[in-house]
């Protein structure tokens, strides 16, 4: 019996992260057996910030789902897709651009975060972006949207369009989404800096980002240079206040393995960071290799990647159709003949 249905996605900028890894795709296979899932790779989105090569765009929007496949995503179970291949999102999104109000749209801190002082030069994409998103999630009837700890403004953005919209309408036609956060690592943090978010436009040292494709020197390496402070790992979760970036290794450590960050201070409590990166490194490494190497695989032949991306689109194209169509009804759009 399924519990719901589930839409996330990630956008095909720069290479997928460890971060994308335990935030998102980790928790995204662990729930497809409970649930109905849509996965896209949301190149719409991907195109809001910098331009990217083109050719840069086609490449890493295969790897994305290159990653959710490896990752153990099953295409038999869920539906896979490109979110271009389905244009009902971008038509929803402009319904909903003409519903969403400005200042809702004001409050966004990822916004702020991206457009920072040049917000003159942001493009108009990053500004509505949220309202694209909830059109991803709202044209599904998505009851639960699993993402990373930054996401839920905009999930709850969604929740607000989705009511007004049914609201000014006098209708019930959009479910309201629940966002799902959960695992150790729902805000994996930078490995050069335990303030700030790891992230693919971070810009700054690669070694602050573990990427999917790392091979295992590279993870070896990156979490030998991972920053910490020179006390022993503490005896209790309370014994990590004031220590952002063990918290950050600890919490990564929890989540790779499936546990709760209490239970791996228990069984790290008094070690030395030598000791506990050789550990999270062998972890890491155990964990990520087989995912890299499928990814690897997958990329070398991308026309059975293809293939899946095409059936995914068909299948979601179909889902979303009779819901667009009932929204221009309830609108009042003349019907096209
Ligand atoms: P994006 O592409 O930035 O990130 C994809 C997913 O990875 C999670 N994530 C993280 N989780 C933990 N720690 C981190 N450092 C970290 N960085 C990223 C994100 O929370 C997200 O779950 N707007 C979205 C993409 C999107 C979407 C959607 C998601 C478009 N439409 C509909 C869900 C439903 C984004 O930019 O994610």
């Amino acid at each position: 019996m399924s519990r719901g249905r589930i839409l996330s996605g990630i956008k095909p900028t720069g290479n997928l992260h460890l971060g994308n890894y335990l935030g998102a795709i980790r928790n995204w296979v662990a729930m497809q057996k409970d649930y109905e899932c849509f996965f896209c790779v949301v190149d719409l989105h991907a195109i809001t910030a910098d331009r990217i090569e083109p050719a840069e765009l086609t490449r890493t929007t295969r790897e994305v789902a290159a990653g959710y496949i490896a990752s153990g995503i099953d295409p038999a179970r869920a539906t896979l897709f490109v979110q271009s291949h389905v244009p009902a999102h971008a038509e929803l999104a402009w319904i909903f651009n003409c519903v969403a109000r400005l200042g809702w749209l004001n409050r966004m801190t990822q916004f702020k975060d991206k457009a920072g002082k040049n917000r003159d030069t942001a493009s108009a994409g990053l500004y509505v972006y949220p309202n694209l998103m909830a059109a991803d999630i709202l044209i599904y009837k998505a009851t639960h949207v699993p993402v990373g700890e930054d996401q839920k403004q905009h999930i709850e953005l969604a929740r607000d369009i989705a009511q007004k919209f049914n609201h000014d309408y006098g209708v019930d036609l959009f479910v309201l989404p629940e966002p799902v956060i959960q695992g150790a690592a729902t805000r994996v943090m930078s490995l050069r800096d335990g303030a700030k978010k790891m992230s693919k436009s971070d810009g700054g040292s690669d070694y602050a980002v573990i990427y999917m494709t790392d091979s295992a020197d590279d993870i070896a390496a990156k979490l030998r240079k991972a920053t910490t402070d020179p006390h022993p790992l503490p005896e209790s979760v309370a014994g990590l206040e004031g220590r952002a970036e063990a918290a950050n290794l600890l919490n990564i450590y929890a989540a790779l393995t499936d546990r709760t960050l209490a239970e791996v201070v228990a069984e790290t409590a008094g070690w030395g960071f030598g000791q506990f990166k050789t550990r999270l490194t062998e972890t890491a490494v155990g964990v990520l290799g087989p995912i890299n190497a499928e990814m690897a695989r997958l990329m070398a032949d991308p026309a059975e990647l293809d293939a899946i991306l095409a059936k995914g689109a068909a299948k979601a194209r179909e889902t979303a159709a009779p819901l667009l169509a009932e929204v221009y009804r309830t609108v009042g759009f003349l019907p096209a003949r």
